[in-house]
């Protein structure tokens, strides 16, 4: 039996087998909802089933409210009866928006004992067009996929900088430490992702947790370039001072009034430096968050914890977005 899958408030429909996963239905019916991980883990592909049944597999990344508000992670719900959704935004693939290129190593600089800032330049003349908070795919040579944000706003597109954090056992990050030299070719796809900047007037607080920093710098210094007048906080969370390695922040809180940062450190105490999880010294500084707009990056452990304990002080949950950082260690504790 097939089941007809409609998106609330529009005149499209199409359908999805019992065993397959609304995200599998809405790309092979050709439209685009947000995505990342596939796996129940990054929350990225959230949204609603206003009517209808779905089976809905694990995911951590849904909060008690979400499930209480009809949401679902659409990469891990299966139909069991017609359904009518409303995802967070949607619409046609289109198959010229994403490139497949090769990207040239234009630079590596070491940024910290497990961070190297990684710049890429495109053939001569291709520009791509990325929105700010985005990434790519770093395409290896078994076939196999790696998503890293773009640090550099859109304005620059002939190349991008990346921020890579070293993970312990990780195929391409110990590549990259140890073999990866100016000169040499790596194949990406660009752009994915909707970790971008919303329309609002609400003041904004930026949560980063060690390179998630680099879709939040893009952000930050894209809004500046254009002039966006919202009042702006970046929290910024490492484990010790060497891991807030960019003086970006500080260029930034001194040139715009409105913008302030606040740097955090879990394992150090450092005098000036806030100490403890960053979502908590969030939430020791600004213990309402009705009136924010929340955007999270980090570790999947530090983007849940956030999205639950600033929906619990009043943010609403459509003003929280998040990029979770997932590696292939969280998919493989997602299961099959
Ligand atoms: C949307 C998005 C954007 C991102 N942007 C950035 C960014 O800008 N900067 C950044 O530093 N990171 C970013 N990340 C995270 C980055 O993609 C991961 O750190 C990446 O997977 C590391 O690749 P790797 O090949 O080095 O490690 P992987 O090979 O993925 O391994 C990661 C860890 O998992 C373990 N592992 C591998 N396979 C298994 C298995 N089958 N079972 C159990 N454990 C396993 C490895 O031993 C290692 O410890 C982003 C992630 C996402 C989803
Ligand atoms: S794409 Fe569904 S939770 Fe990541």
């Amino acid at each position: 039996m097939t089941f007809s899958v409609s998106v609330q408030n529009s005149a499209i429909r199409f359908p999805c087998q019992p065993n397959e996963s609304v995200l599998d239905a809405v790309q092979r019916a050709g439209y685009e909802v947000p995505f990342s991980c596939r796996k129940g883990v990054c929350g990225t592909c959230k949204g609603c089933v206003v009517s209808g049944e779905v089976r809905a597999y694990g995911g951590d990344a849904l909060s008690a409210a979400d499930r209480a508000a009809g949401q679902v992670l659409y990469c891990n719900a299966r139909p069991r009866s017609d359904l009518v959704i409303a995802p967070r935004s949607i619409g046609k693939t289109d198959p010229f928006a994403r490139k497949t290129l090769t990207a040239r190593v234009f630079r590596i600089t070491q940024r910290a004992e497990d961070v190297v800032h990684l710049h890429l330049r495109f053939p001569a003349g291709v520009r791509v067009k990325f929105k700010a908070g985005q990434h790519l795919n770093v395409m290896l040579k078994n076939g196999e996929r790696r998503d890293f944000s773009m640090a550099n706003p859109p304005a620059e597109s002939d190349g991008v900088q990346l921020h890579i954090r070293h993970v312990p056992g990780g195929a391409f990050t110990s590549y990259v430490f140890t073999e990866l030299k100016r000169g040499d070719n790596l194949q990406v796809e660009i752009p994915f992702g909707d970790f971008i900047l919303r329309d609002s007037d609400k003041p904004i607080l930026f949560v980063a947790g060690s390179t998630g920093f680099a879709p939040i710098a893009s952000i930050i210094e894209d809004a500046l370039r254009k002039g966006i007048r919202r009042d702006m906080w970046l929290y910024w969370g490492a484990r010790r001072k060497s891991g807030l390695y960019s003086e970006l922040p500080r260029k930034w809180q001194a040139q715009h009034p409105r913008f302030r940062y606040i740097p955090v450190l879990s394992d150090e105490d450092e005098p000036g430096i806030r100490h403890g999880l960053v979502h908590q010294v969030v939430l020791a500084d600004h213990p309402s968050l009705a009136g924010f707009q929340a955007y999270v990056c980090g570790v999947p452990v530090m983007t849940q914890a956030a999205q639950r304990d600033f929906v619990a002080a009043g943010l609403p949950s459509g003003e929280f977005f998040a990029d979770a950082f997932v590696t292939r260690a969280d998919l493989a504790a997602a299961g099959p």
